[in-house]
């Protein structure tokens, strides 16, 4: 570019993130110095904003065709049109900031070809962990061999299960949420664990340098915890000097024992003595270890508009930056190939919790079909203050500790267990984090 040229901006997208965008890019001129919002591209341009801005259009041609525009920042989010909007700025040249992890996790590889083919940056640290600028970490560790990463990745169940270990229930502690502006639009994708497993995707393409499918990701949200879980997390081994634990939703890739990386996104006890076990809130947190680097964590707030926005303005202004000096981003090669280990084959330590019909027999029947599976029990635990009636029948949530066992077998079980007549409900399995 021409030295004194001022780099023109197009938005697309003026949601949570958009206006906090807009608004630092309106407020904050001096920082961005000739870098200037011109166009944002909205799908309703006559609704009224937070933040008014004369540049608004519902015409997505207006950026992708305007050569004046050299960065395009998208946060319409969703996987389509955003990623035809994305691949056609590449192509024409624009560089592309963007908060899209659907986009990216299902992607990358084609994306990262386009913008090396074009000479352009693309650059998605708000895709993952809001403040945390954990792509540009792990972009970083070029001659570390990542060993593990577990990540609290998405900040609306790490504020939920918050919430409900103070007592609260899910729905209110949901509702709380989305007050707050954490939750996406449809909140399963939070609470379903499908945005932390696209985040994963991302995190651990980048770790072990091998396109990630999320799709094949084992991926298992919070909708089936209960504030019986989290009770029982808070008293574990409190009473044998144990400091208890903290029920969190992970998401983990992990090269196992045959080098097949283990991958999967479920909820788990974290012993309180784990730093993981002290995140809170809206939270987001990545522990990871390296072979030469050892253990490390990073934390920062991962939901919410000023902490993804800080995100995208970091990307934004050092694109800017690399346009007038002529320079790009490395983007990673991707050009491994670790296998993916199966999940029915990995041995968890966990406990069953079911709520058992409350007549004598019931929890011999239940160890029964556990000792046809192979389960060796290490504890037992009714819990009477939550017993609940059916069709005027008492059941009792009974919790039953066990060793490490493959998840296909779990998963037999418990199928077998929920068909019992002495069972109610689904049997529900939580594993402990090792
Ligand atoms: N809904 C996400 C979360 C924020 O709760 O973490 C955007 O990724």
């Amino acid at each position: 570019m021409r030295s004194g040229e001022r780099i023109a901006v197009g938005l697309i997208g003026f949601g949570t993130v958009g206006t906090g965008l807009v608004e630092f890019l309106l407020e904050r001129a001096e920082t961005v110095g000739d870098l200037y919002l011109k166009k944002v591209v909205v799908a309703h341009p006559e609704k009224p904003r937070e933040v008014s801005f004369k540049g608004i259009t519902g015409n997505v041609r207006e950026i992708l065709d305007d050569p004046e525009i050299q960065i395009v920042v998208e946060l319409m989010g969703g996987e389509q049109p955003a990623l035809s909007y994305v691949l056609e700025s590449l192509e024409n040249g624009k560089s592309v900031v963007t908060a899209n992890k659907v986009v990216i996790s299902r992607h990358m590889r084609d994306l990262f070809a386009r913008a090396r083919r074009k000479g352009v940056d693309l650059a998605f640290e708000a895709s993952v962990a809001g403040s945390i600028p954990i792509i540009r970490i792990l972009k970083g560790f070029a001659n570390e061999r990542i060993l593990r990463v577990t990540g609290i990745l998405n900040g609306t169940s790490n504020y939920i299960l918050s919430r409900m270990e103070e007592g609260l229930g899910f729905e209110a502690a949901l509702k709380l949420a989305q007050e707050k502006g954490f939750a996406e639009a449809d909140h399963i994708l939070d609470t379903g664990g499908f945005d932390a497993r696209d985040k994963l995707a991302i995190v651990a393409a980048l770790a072990f340098n091998t396109p990630m499918d999320p799709e094949r990701i084992y991926c298992e949200g919070i909708t089936g915890i209960t504030s019986i879980d989290l009770d029982f997390g808070v008293r574990y081994g409190v009473g044998e000097g144990e400091p208890g634990y903290a029920v969190k939703l992970l998401a983990t890739a992990r090269l196992g024992d045959d080098d097949a990386l283990e991958l999967h996104v479920y909820p788990a006890l974290v012993h309180r003595h784990h730093p993981l076990a002290a995140v809170y809130e809206e939270m987001n947190a990545i522990y990871l270890e390296g072979e030469r680097c050892g253990p490390q964590l990073y934390l920062g707030r991962g939901a919410g508009r000023s902490a993804t926005t800080s995100a995208v303005v970091s990307d934004l202004l050092r694109l800017a930056a690399n346009r007038r000096r002529g320079i790009v981003d490395e983007l990673p090669s991707l050009a491994g190939a670790v296998p993916i280990a199966d999940v029915r084959k990995l041995k968890r330590r966990g406990y069953v919790r079911l709520n058992l019909k409350h007549m004598p027999g019931s929890i011999a029947e239940a160890t029964r079909i556990m000792g046809r599976h192979g389960f060796n029990i290490e504890d037992s635990v009714q819990r009477r203050r939550f017993q609940m009636q059916f069709n005027g029948q008492v059941y009792m949530p009974d919790i039953v500790t066990v060793e490490p066992l493959p998840y296909g077998v779990v998963e037999d079980a418990l199928e077998e267990l929920q068909a019992s007549e002495r069972v109610h409900g689904m049997p529900f399995y939580l594993r402990f984090e090792e």
